[in-house]
C-alpha cells in the first residue's frame, strides 16, 4: 500500500525523503515521486518504476536519475514530501504518481488511502473550472485545498476535510508557507522528532536511523509542522497534547508491522482488506455494472472462473455462488488444464480470470484463449495494471494492497468479496442484494472477531497439531473450496501432507487412511441440510477413532459427538455465500502457527514462488 513521507528541518530534506522512500519500499509500489520547495516554487519529480537506479535495467525509469537530471537542481531542500504509490485508481504511470499538484501549482499533496466520494468531488471541481491531470482519487485533494485557500493552509485543509469521505492520511506542501500539514483518518501517520528536523511518515521506518522519538497521530487529527515546532489539532480545531514515545522495535520489525512474518501481518489486515474490496462500491452498483463490467451480456450461457492456486479456490467458491444464487451454469477451472484441451467456448460465456499478482502465466494464457474466442472476459485482480488486468480490460481490482507472503491469504478473502459483488450484478433481485449488502457490511467486524477469538487458541494447540503427519480437510458445498484452500495453506507453509476433499466423497477412498497420525479438519457451517450431511461424515470418522478439528457455527449440535482429544473452533454465522471469507481465517492461522512451531520459512516457503510467470 502507498507510503508517505515528509521532511521539515535544517538538513538535506530530499536526501532524507529519498532514503525514507527506500525504507517504505516493502509496502509495495509501482511509481514514486517527491515535491519540494525550490526558490519558493513547488517542484515535483515523479517516476513510474523504481526509486534507485541500480534496481532497474539501464534505460528504465527511476526516481534517482530523474532527480539528478535537472542541472540546476542542487539536490537540497528543507521542506519535502514524497510518496510510493501502489495503484488503486488509475494505472501505474508517471501521470498518476504522487505528489499531485493543484491547478495553479500552489499546493502539492501525497495521499495514502481511498477517497470514496472522489467522483462526486471531482465533478464538483470540474464544474468550478478545475482541470484534472490524473485518474487518481487523490488529485481532488490538491484542487480542493486550493479552492478553499485564503492565506492560511491549515484552514484550507480543515475545510477540505469536511468534504472527504473514506480512509486517508495525507501531507500538504504549500508554496506560500514553510510548513507541511498532515491529516489522518484511517491510514497510519507518525512523526519522528530528530535533531533539528521532523520526519512524518506512514510508519517509523523512514526515520528510525535518525531518531527513535515518535509521536503517533490519531484518527481525526491534523498536524502543522514548522521548522522548529509542530502542533497537533483535532478536526474540531482543538489543540491536542501528545506524549513523545520511543520506537520500541527495529527496522525489520517495523516493515512487518510488528508481526513475525508478512503472512501473519496479512492475515491480520483482512478486516481492512475485506472492507476495501466492497466499501466504495456497494452504494454504486449500477455504476459498477457500467464501469467495471461494461456491456455484460444478457442471457448468459455460462460463467467460467479461470485461475491457479489459491485464486482457483476462490474461483470454486464463485462457481457455487453463480450456480446456486444466479442460477447460471458455472465452472471453475485450473488455468493450466484449460489451456491444453482446446476448450469449447460460446459467445455468451463469461470468463473471469482471478489472480492476486495478475502475472500468473497459465491464467494469462487461458484468458488470451477465451479472448480470441470472443467470449466476454473480465479480471478480478489485485495488482493494478498487471498483465492479466490489461488483457481483461475490465473487471474489479481487489484493493488488498501488496501481498508479500508467498502463501496467499488476504487476496483470497478479497476475491470472495469481489466474486459476491460480481454475482450481485447477475442476480436481478433487490431483496437478495439488500440482504447481501447488509451482511457484507458486518464482515470486517466478524473477521476481527474471528482473529481475536481463535488466534490464542490455535497458538496453544499448534505444537500438538504439528505432530500429525497427514491432514484431511473436509467440506461440503461452498465449504468444499474452503477445505481445499485450508489444505493448500498447510502444504505450502508447514510442508505437511494435507488433502482437501469433498466430505461426501470421503468414504470413497480417504476413509481408509484414518489412523492416529491423520487429523481430519472439518468445516461444519451453513445451511441445515448441508450441516447435517457433513456431520454424518464427521461421525463416520469418529466411529473409526479418527481425531478431528472442527470449525463450526453451531457448537451445540456437535459438542456431544466430540471427545477431549478433538479440537473445536467456533466461527460466527453469516450468509453461506460469505462464509468462506470467515471460515478460511482460522485455517490460515492453523497453518501459520503449525508452520511456525515447525520453524518453517513461512514467508518464502521452499520451492514456491509468489508469482509463477512460467507455464
Ligand atoms: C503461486 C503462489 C500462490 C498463488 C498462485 C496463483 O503458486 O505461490 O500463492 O495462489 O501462484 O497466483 P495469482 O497471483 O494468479 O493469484
Amino acid at each position: 500500500m502507498c507510503g508517505i513521507v515528509g521532511y521539515v528541518g535544517s538538513k538535506n530534506g530530499i536526501e532524507a525523503v529519498f532514503n525514507g522512500l527506500i525504507r517504505l519500499e516493502y509496502r509495495g509500489y509501482d511509481s514514486v515521486g517527491v515535491a519540494f520547495k525550490d526558490k519558493n516554487k513547488i517542484k515535483t519529480v515523479k517516476s513510474h518504476g523504481r526509486i534507485k537506479k541500480n534496481d532497474v535495467v539501464p534505460g528504465m525509469p527511476n526516481l534517482e536519475e530523474k532527480l539528478k537530471e535537472d542541472e540546476k537542481f542542487k539536490f537540497n531542500s528543507n521542506i519535502v514530501i514524497g510518496h510510493t504509490r501502489w495503484a488503486t485508481h488509475g494505472a501505474p504511470s508517471e501521470k498518476n504518481a504522487h505528489p499531485h499538484v493543484s491547478m495553479k501549482g500552489n499546493f502539492a499533496i501525497v495521499h495514502n488511502g481511498i477517497i470514496e466520494n472522489y467522483l462526486t468531488l471531482k465533478n464538483e471541481l470540474i464544474n468550478k473550472g478545475y482541470k484534472f491531470e490524473s485518474e487518481t482519487d487523490s488529485e481532488v485533494l490538491a484542487h480542493l485545498i486550493e479552492y478553499f485557500y485564503e492565506n492560511d493552509i491549515l484552514s484550507a485543509v480543515k475545510k477540505a476535510l469536511t468534504k472527504l469521505e473514506g480512509a486517508y492520511s495525507f501531507l500538504v506542501l504549500s508554496e506560500a508557507e514553510d510548513v507541511i500539514v498532515g491529516a489522518k483518518k484511517g491510514s497510519p501517520l507518525c512523526l519522528g522528532l530528530g535533531e533539528k528536523e521532523f520526519i512524518i511518515s506512514s510508519d517509523e521506518s523512514p526515520f528510525i536511523d535518525r531518531t527513535k522519538k515518535v509521536i503517533y497521530i490519531n484518527d481525526g487529527e491534523l498536524i502543522l509542522i514548522e521548522k522548529n515546532k509542530y502542533n497537533i489539532i483535532n478536526f474540531e480545531g482543538l489543540n491536542v497534547e501528545r506524549e513523545i514515545e520511543e520506537v520500541p522495535y527495529d527496522l525489520e520489525a517495523i516493515t512487518k508491522g510488528g508481526y513475525d512474518h508478512f503472512m501473519l501481518k496479512e492475515i491480520h489486515e483482512q478486516p481492512t482488506t475485506i472492507k476495501n474490496a466492497f466499501i466504495s462500491r456497494i452504494d454504486h452498483l449500477d455504476t459498477m455494472l457500467r464501469d467495471n463490467f461494461p456491456k455484460l451480456p444478457r442471457n448468459i450461457n455460462r460463467v467460467i472462473y479461470l485461475a491457479c492456486g489459491t485464486s482457483l479456490c476462490a474461483g470454486k467458491v464463485g462457481m457455487y455462488i453463480t450456480e446456486k444464487y444466479a442460477k447460471i451454469p458455472s465452472r471453475a477451472e485450473y488455468a493450466s488444464e484449460f489451456i491444453y484441451r482446446d476448450p469449447v467456448i460460446f459467445e455468451k460465456d463469461i470468463c473471469i480470470a482471478l489472480s492476486q499478482s495478475g502475472e500468473t502465466a497459465d491464467t494469462k494464457e487461458a484468458l488470451k484463449i477465451v479472448k480470441e474466442k470472443n467470449a466476454y472476459i473480465a479480471g478480478l485482480v489485485n495488482v493494478v495494471g498487471s498483465q492479466i488486468a490489461r488483457i481483461a480490460g475490465k473487471g474489479m481490482y481487489l484493493h488488498a494492497g501488496p501481498e508479500i507472503g508467498v502463501a496467499s491469504t488476504k487476496a483470497f478473502t478479497s476475491q470472495v468479496v469481489a466474486i459476491n459483488m460480481f454475482n450481485m450484478l447477475l442476480i436481478d433481485d433487490i431483496k437478495y442484494r439488500e440482504k447481501l449488502i447488509d451482511e457484507l457490511k458486518k464482515l470486517p467486524d466478524l473477521a476481527e472477531q474471528i482473529i481475536r477469538g481463535t488466534e490464542p487458541k490455535i497458538k496453544v494447540i499448534a505444537p500438538e497439531i504439528s505432530k500429525f503427519s497427514d491432514f484431511l480437510y473436509l467440506g461440503r458445498d461452498i465449504n468444499y473450496p474452503v477445505a481445499l484452500e485450508g489444505a493448500l495453506k498447510m502444504k505450502e507453509i508447514a510442508y505437511l501432507h494435507a488433502e482437501g476433499y469433498s466430505s461426501g466423497e470421503m468414504k470413497h477412498g480417504p476413509i481408509a487412511l484414518i489412523d492416529k497420525n491423520l487429523l481430519t479438519v472439518c468445516i461444519l457451517t451453513g445451511e441445515k441440510e448441508i450441516y447435517k450431511k457433513t456431520l454424518n461424515n464427521l461421525l463416520e470418522i469418529k466411529a473409526r477413532s479418527g481425531r478431528v478439528f472442527v470449525l463450526t457455527d453451531d457448537v451445540q449440535a456437535i459438542k456431544d459427538h466430540l471427545s477431549d482429544e478433538d479440537y473445536i473452533i467456533e466461527v460466527p454465522k453469516t450468509l453461506p455465500q460469505l462464509s468462506p471469507i470467515i471460515n478460511v481465517i482460522p485455517l490460515q492461522l492453523l497453518a501459520y502457527y503449525t508452520a511456525k512451531h515447525l520453524k518453517r520459512e513461512i514467508d518464502k516457503p521452499r520451492n514456491l514462488a509468489k508469482s509463477v510467470t512460467v507455464e
